[in-house]
């Protein structure tokens, strides 16, 4: 079996689905179920013989200790984590406690169970690292996109964090010799996105005739991909990645952040439009993110070349799928947006006017 982490979460989630829809081989789902992760989510495979759910904390090296002996995966792909940069400059500390010491918990935990194995699953054993493109930094309108060869120069808590766990993984393949692998990926939209981030926040506000907060100018620039098409790109790297190699994955989907706002409102107008006006209407410029990173875009030519791997949506029909998507499930959203996420709404929103 593959041991997940995160499984619980956005992205981990849909990987879960999607590949305990494709085949066979058993998922060992570890995730310790923070406000992030949804057990509803995994609603159509908690009954399924092939996926095992462990409530457990990356952090707690005892209980990773004793999964690895029992469950004895032949991969692990670590999703889990703090993920979203407004929480990390309200609170960074939970971000370098899971980010950091989780991965090197994790880390650990998964080099002794590997140091034990024989030679041959030695060598097939994968630790496939989920990270960010933003790591990178951020660039100007003209600068090249981001590459594999990029330095590293994250500017928010949650970044920082990210990269922190980047070397720590590059280590353990360089020192100790562990088959990893890290995927770096730019921003993800689709199903079951918490409606903290950018595109289910203005979906779940329209619907609700509630404003759409653009952050500053709404200039900032972000490269989207269908969280389907990162799952696939996952699945490429963990079969046939290069141990101790890095791989960038985008959509080629650079898109000014009042592009989205605009797209999402007006695919709301079609499928259900107001008694008044345009979803349009709502939306509102508010103070930006502090340290606001002005564009991401991926270079993913090493994935295609070596690896074969394409997007196969464009942002228009992953968009479109997804805001289907939450006008159909918003029972989903309903049951995820309570307490804590109201707490956070007028953490985050009060203060920017
Ligand atoms: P998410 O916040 O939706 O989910 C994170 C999951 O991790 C949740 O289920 C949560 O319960 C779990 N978790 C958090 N702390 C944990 C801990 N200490 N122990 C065990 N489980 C814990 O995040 P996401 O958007 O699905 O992102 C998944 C990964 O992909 C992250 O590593 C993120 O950095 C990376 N990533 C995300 C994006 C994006 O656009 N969302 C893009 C690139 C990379
Ligand atoms: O680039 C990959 C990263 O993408 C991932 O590593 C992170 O886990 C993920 O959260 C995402 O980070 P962003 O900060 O880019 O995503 P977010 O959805 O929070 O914001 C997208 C853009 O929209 C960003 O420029 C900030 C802006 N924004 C966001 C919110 C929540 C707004 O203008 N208004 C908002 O209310």
């Amino acid at each position: 079996m593959i041991l997940v982490t995160g499984g619980a979460g956005f992205i981990g989630a849909n990987f879960v689905l999607d590949w305990l829809r494709g085949c066979d081989e058993p998922i060992l789902n570890v995730d310790k179920l923070t406000y992030a992760g949804n057990l509803r989510t995994l609603e159509p495979v908690l009954h399924d013989p092939k996926h095992v759910f462990a409530r457990v904390d990356i952090c707690d090296a005892a209980a990773l200790d004793a999964l690895f002996a029992e469950h004895r995966p032949r991969a692990v792909v670590h999703f889990a984590a703090e993920s979203h940069v407004d929480r990390s400059i309200h609170g960074p500390a939970d971000f370098v406690q899971t980010n950091v010491v989780g991965t090197f918990t994790l880390l650990e935990a998964a080099r002794a169970y590997w140091s034990k194995l024989d030679a041959g699953e030695r060598a097939a054993f994968r630790f496939l690292h989920v990270s960010t493109d933003e790591v990178f930094g951020s660039l100007s309108a003209t600068d090249p996109q981001f590459s594999e060869t990029t330095p590293y120069a994250p500017n928010s808590p949650y970044s920082a964090t990210k990269a922190g766990s980047d070397h720590l993984v590059r280590a353990y393949h360089h020192t100790y010799g562990l088959p990893t692998l890290t995927t770096n990926c730019s921003n993800n939209y689709g199903p079951y996105q918490f409606p903290e981030k950018l595109i289910p926040l203005v979906i779940a506000n329209a619907i609700a005739g509630k404003s759409l907060p653009v952050y500053g100018d709404g200039q900032n620039v972000r490269d989207w991909l269908y969280v389907g098409d990162h799952c696939a790109a996952i699945r490429e790297v963990l079969g046939c990645g290069e141990p101790g190699e890095t791989y960038n994955i985008g959509g080629w989907n650079e898109k000014t952040n009042i592009e989205v706002v605009h797209t999402i409102c007006d695919l709301l107008d079609a499928a259900r439009p107001k008694a008044n006006g345009s979803y349009r209407d709502q939306i509102t410029f508010v103070k930006d993110r502090p340290g606001h990173d002005r564009r991401y875009a991926i270079d993913a030519r090493k994935l295609e070349g070596k690896l074969g791997w394409k997007p196969a949506e464009t942002f228009e029909t992953g968009l479109a799928k997804t805001v289907r998507w939450y006008l159909e499930n918003q029972a989903w959203v309903g049951e995820v947006a309570s307490g804590d996420y109201r707490k956070w709404v007028e953490t985050n929103y009060t203060e920017r006017g």
